[in-house]
């Protein structure tokens, strides 16, 4: 082991020669994590559907001297995720991170919550991180080292601003992550949610623009402020690197204290 700061830190946390798939990297909490696991070293592939904010983000990446890719997919039907999926792979080879970002939040009165929001949103939220799992999943096991990471929600713990069908998504993507983890972890290969507060992206810019519940929310936190995607770097390169080998099927509260004030 190297004895000096920058050569132990880089053993601990460097995503080099690492390859990783960002589903909604183009945007949000999911952008920061596809710029964090890129600038940590990783060969990155940035999947969302609007082809200007992927091609965006790859230039600011590769600007940075950073390896990365875009492919357009819509991961709300099954044919969708299939083809993203290995549209990605054909890239930089198969993934060894899998970070599942891409995600909505409709938000109809849930008496009138019908079978296609409901459709929609469990495809993209919950069925995308099933099956992009499935694909990648066992060819990570079967090469001893895997990492995948599930952003999640507040409202897979509770019920909040008509949380519907979401809520109901994302409940089950952190039973999907335990899932994971028992099956892949003796294999190398972990499986973690990093779970949101309120983050200030496009995602929630209903809420984002209203200056009264932006500071409600904001004192609602212990640190006194609403959560940036760039809060999610560091503990996306930790969930990713070598150094979180040992833990798996967690939730780790990447949210100022709110879950717990
Ligand atoms: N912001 C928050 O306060 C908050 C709180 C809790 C949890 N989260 C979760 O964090 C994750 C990221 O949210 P965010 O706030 O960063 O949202 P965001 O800025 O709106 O980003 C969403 C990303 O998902 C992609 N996407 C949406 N629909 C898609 C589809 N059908 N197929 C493929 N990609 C699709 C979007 O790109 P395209 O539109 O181009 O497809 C975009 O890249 C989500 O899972 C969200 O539920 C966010």
């Amino acid at each position: 082991m190297s004895t000096t700061p920058a050569g132990y830190l880089s053993g601990l946390f460097s995503l080099e020669g690492r390859t990783a798939l960002v589903t909604g990297g183009s945007s949000g909490i999911g952008r920061a994590i596809a710029g964090a696991l890129a600038r940590a070293g990783a060969s990155v592939v940035v999947m969302a559907r609007k082809e200007a904010e992927l091609v965006e983000t790859v230039e600011e990446l590769t600007a940075d001297g950073c390896r990365a890719a875009r492919v357009s997919a819509d991961l709300s039907t099954r044919e969708g995720i299939k083809a993203g999926a290995e549209a990605a792979a054909a890239v930089f080879g198969e993934p060894d991170i899998l970070v599942n970002s891409a995600g909505i939040n409709l938000r109809p009165p849930f008496g009138e919550l019908g079978e296609e929001v409901w459709d929609t949103t469990m495809t993209l939220n919950l069925e995308a991180p099933f099956l992009l799992g499935q694909r990648f999943g066992p060819g990570m096991a079967e090469r001893g080292f895997g990492r995948i990471i599930h952003i999640t929600s507040q409202q897979a713990h509770r019920a909040f601003v008509q949380s519907g069908a979401y809520g109901v998504s994302k409940g089950a993507l952190e039973s999907l992550a335990r899932s994971q983890a028992e099956a892949w972890s003796p294999y190398g290969v972990t499986a973690n949610t990093l779970v949101p507060g309120f983050v200030m992206t496009p995602l929630n810019r209903r809420l984002s623009s209203d200056p009264e519940k932006v500071a409600a929310l904001a004192a609602r936190t212990m640190v006194g402020r609403n959560g940036l995607a760039e809060d999610f770097a560091g503990a996306a390169v930790f969930l990713a690197s070598p150094s979180s080998a040992y833990v798996t099927g967690q939730s780790l509260f990447v949210d100022g204290g709110f879950s717990v004030h």
